[in-house]
């Protein structure tokens, strides 16, 4: 057996991510073409998200980060200290500090799947926090992760910042509520940004920026599959699209073919009418009452929640449900 050119197989296989060449694949095969948006994550995709986050349409950022500093007295009053922070991701280099600077937490465990970025952002918040015992978690928090044996005796608060849970449809919002509840148990809260409902053209225009920052972003993913899965998609032969779905609620945001094409990534052909779409992300909105809904179907207890003048986007405390079928 030629032992080198095994080495040189597995080497190759090791460069791509097998999971993002196995969820574009499957995606582009299907009928309404569909890429997960947590691809658009490469380091130009994090860089242009951060872009988006300092734009005037882009609320979102701007006013959690806002309720936060506001009313952040009120919500320590409420959470209590000598709690464990579990973070539902690696955490914002803003947001994160504002909480924990707050509540006066026992630990601070943020949890997240790309082990290099748990690593630096655990090493920046040590820097900002250095009686604070951090304990990052390398794991896919979409399912129930053991939390460390050295928190296990603490009440937990989950953190869970950034309206994260509107890029998840309902039944896979619910299911991530729930097996929070499962990770962080019976004696936990949970504090959760959510955005709102709101006028149809600044959801729009939040999502489809006059300076085109979106558009990038959106269309990132090309350069992404291009040169991660040897493709050869015309980036140029498509544009960036941004849409209400008022059945679902949620903006969608598409790549749109300007022309037929062909094209093939990681050996596959693949073919597009003109108008056809890729569909790369959704960003669910939802009201107060239905946010309160969500949580209670995922296992939480809304106890408390902060919204902007503007009523632009929501924070919500909850407690973990006891379980109670009977009224
Ligand atoms: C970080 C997922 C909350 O949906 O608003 C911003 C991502 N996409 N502009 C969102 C995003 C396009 C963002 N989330």
């Amino acid at each position: 057996m030629d032992l080198h050119a095994d080495l040189i197989l597995v080497e190759r296989d090791d460069s791509v991510d097998l999971a993002f060449r196995a969820d574009v694949l499957r995606g582009l095969a299907e009928r309404q073409k569909a890429i997960p948006a947590r691809w658009f994550y490469d380091l130009t995709g994090s860089e242009l998200f951060e872009e988006i986050t300092r734009l005037p349409e882009y609320y979102p950022t701007r006013v959690e980060t806002g309720l936060l500093e506001s009313h952040g007295a009120e919500i320590a009053a409420r959470v209590g200290p000598h709690r464990a922070v579990v973070e539902f991701g690696s955490g914002s280099s803003v947001k994160t500090p504002l909480l924990l600077r707050e509540i006066n937490p026992a630990a601070y465990v943020p949890i997240d799947i790309s082990g290099a970025f748990l690593r630096q952002s655990s090493q920046e918040l040590a820097v900002k926090f250095p009686h604070l015992p951090i304990i990052p978690v390398e794991a896919n928090f979409m399912r129930a992760v053991a939390l460390p044996e050295s928190v296990c005796h603490l009440d937990m608060l989950g953190f869970f910042p950034g309206s994260t849970i509107g890029n998840m449809v309902p039944r896979t919002a619910v299911d991530l509520l729930r097996s929070m509840r499962g990770t962080l148990g019976g004696a936990s809260q949970l504090l959760i940004g959510i955005d709102r409902v709101k006028d149809l053209a600044r959801l729009i225009a939040a999502y489809d920026d006059s300076q085109g920052v979106t558009a990038r972003f959106n269309l990132n993913l090309l350069d992404r599959i291009n040169r991660e899965l040897d493709g050869d998609i015309p980036r140029s032969g498509f544009r960036h699209m941004a849409c209400w779905n008022d059945i679902w609620s949620r903006i969608e945001m598409h790549l749109e073919a300007l022309e037929d094409m062909v094209f093939t990534v990681a050996g596959q052909t693949f073919f597009m009418r003109q108008g056809e779409t890729i569909h790369t992300e959704n960003s669910h909105k939802y009201t107060p009452n239905q946010a309160r809904l969500l949580l209670q179907a995922g296992g939480w207890t809304p106890t408390w929640q902060w919204t902007d003048a503007a009523e632009d986007f929501l924070i919500v405390l909850a407690d973990a449900s006891e379980f109670r079928s009977a009224p």
